[in-house]
């Protein structure tokens, strides 16, 4: 049922080749890419909102340093993506209209507060900890301008992991109060953060034609046991609680067991309800209206250019 034009993609995806803007793709093809990049894109700078909270109230010089060159790079990973999105034939504009008509997704993850500096550090160690173990496997994407994007994400996304382990690990090893406030953002973040890498495999909808044209490399599940695995053992180091009872190793398996999250909260929060949803998307709105003027000066001046050039 394959057409001869779909079988040769086909064949070039399982040869290991890189598929190329100009190239032809199934429309299918283009538009998986445009909703997974978009929404990517789209977690990148909804990403900044839960940190750029506490960038005022960092408790150090250095710390504050550190978030604020943080929250940069998450905005420029943002626009690499916008960027490699647009070579599909989809505007960064429209990206962004659909996302501020509630028509296109981020991350669950993003839709949880940060409560306090501890957030903070388990938000760089444990969610940006889960970005890298998903964008690593996206380095060997199929499609170029996506898969290139990734390798310059991954080395900056992994000083953001870093930086997050050690800004926990001063609590952890500091005070008690410091290290029940370590306690408290790791048992909150824990499950949300096994969330981002989407449904179970089994109730992935995307997956299977995905993983065939190697969009997606691994699957979630695939994923989601690799940052247990790497991540247990950094709780213990911390001599931290594990937050999940259900976790233990499995001698058999070679990997740590660990219990589902609430999947219902998951879907819940996807579909818009989650306990931040309303405030992210509300920000992001008002931000693109207050630099309306940015835009507008911009574009008047490339307009003026242009008439002295032609002139
Ligand atoms: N948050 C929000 N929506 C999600 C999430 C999540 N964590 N996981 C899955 N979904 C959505 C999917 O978008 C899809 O909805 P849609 O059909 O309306 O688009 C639905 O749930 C079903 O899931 P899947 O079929 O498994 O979706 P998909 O194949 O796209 O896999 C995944 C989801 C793994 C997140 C994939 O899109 C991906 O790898 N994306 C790129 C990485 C990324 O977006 N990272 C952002 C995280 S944080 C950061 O980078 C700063």
């Amino acid at each position: 049922e394959m057409s001869d034009q779909e079988r040769e993609f086909q064949d070039r995806i399982d040869r290991d080749e890189k598929i190329e803007p100009k190239d032809w793709m199934p429309d299918d093809y283009r538009a998986t890419l445009i909703r997974q990049m978009g929404q990517h894109a789209h977690s990148e700078v909804v990403g900044q909102l839960p940190e750029g909270n506490w960038i005022t109230r960092a408790p150090t010089l250095e710390r504050k340093a550190i978030l604020l060159a943080k929250v940069q790079d998450e905005a420029g990973h943002g626009l690499y993506l916008y960027s490699a999105a647009e070579t599909l034939g989809e505007s960064r504009d429209e990206l962004v209209r659909l996302l501020h008509e509630g028509r296109m997704k981020y991350s669950s993850i993003f839709n949880y507060p940060t409560l306090n500096w501890a957030d903070i550090g388990a938000v760089g160690w444990l969610v940006d900890g889960a970005a890298i173990v998903n964008q690593v496997a996206l380095q060997r994407t199929s499609y170029g301008p996506y898969s290139r994007a990734m390798i310059r994400i991954c080395k900056e996304e992994s000083f953001h992991a870093r930086q997050g382990y050690h800004a926990i690990m001063q609590m952890a090893f500091g005070t008690p109060a410091q290290k029940a406030m370590a306690q408290d953002a790791v048992n909150r973040l824990w499950f949300p953060a096994i969330m981002m890498f989407g449904p179970n495999d089994s109730e992935s909808t995307h997956s299977e034609q995905s993983m065939a044209w190697k969009i997606k490399v691994k699957s979630n599940d695939e994923l989601r046991q690799q940052f247990v695995d790497q991540t247990v053992p950094q709780i213990e180091y911390l001599g931290l609680d594990l937050p999940d009872p259900g976790i233990k190793w499995n001698e058999e398996r070679g990997h740590y067991d660990f219990s589902d999250p609430d999947w219902n909260e998951f879907f819940d929060v996807i579909k818009g309800n989650g306990p931040c949803n309303v405030d992210r998307l509300k920000d992001r709105v008002d931000a693109w209206e207050d630099g309306a003027w940015v835009r507008d000066g911009l574009l008047a001046h490339a307009r003026k250019k242009s008439a002295r050039t032609a002139a």
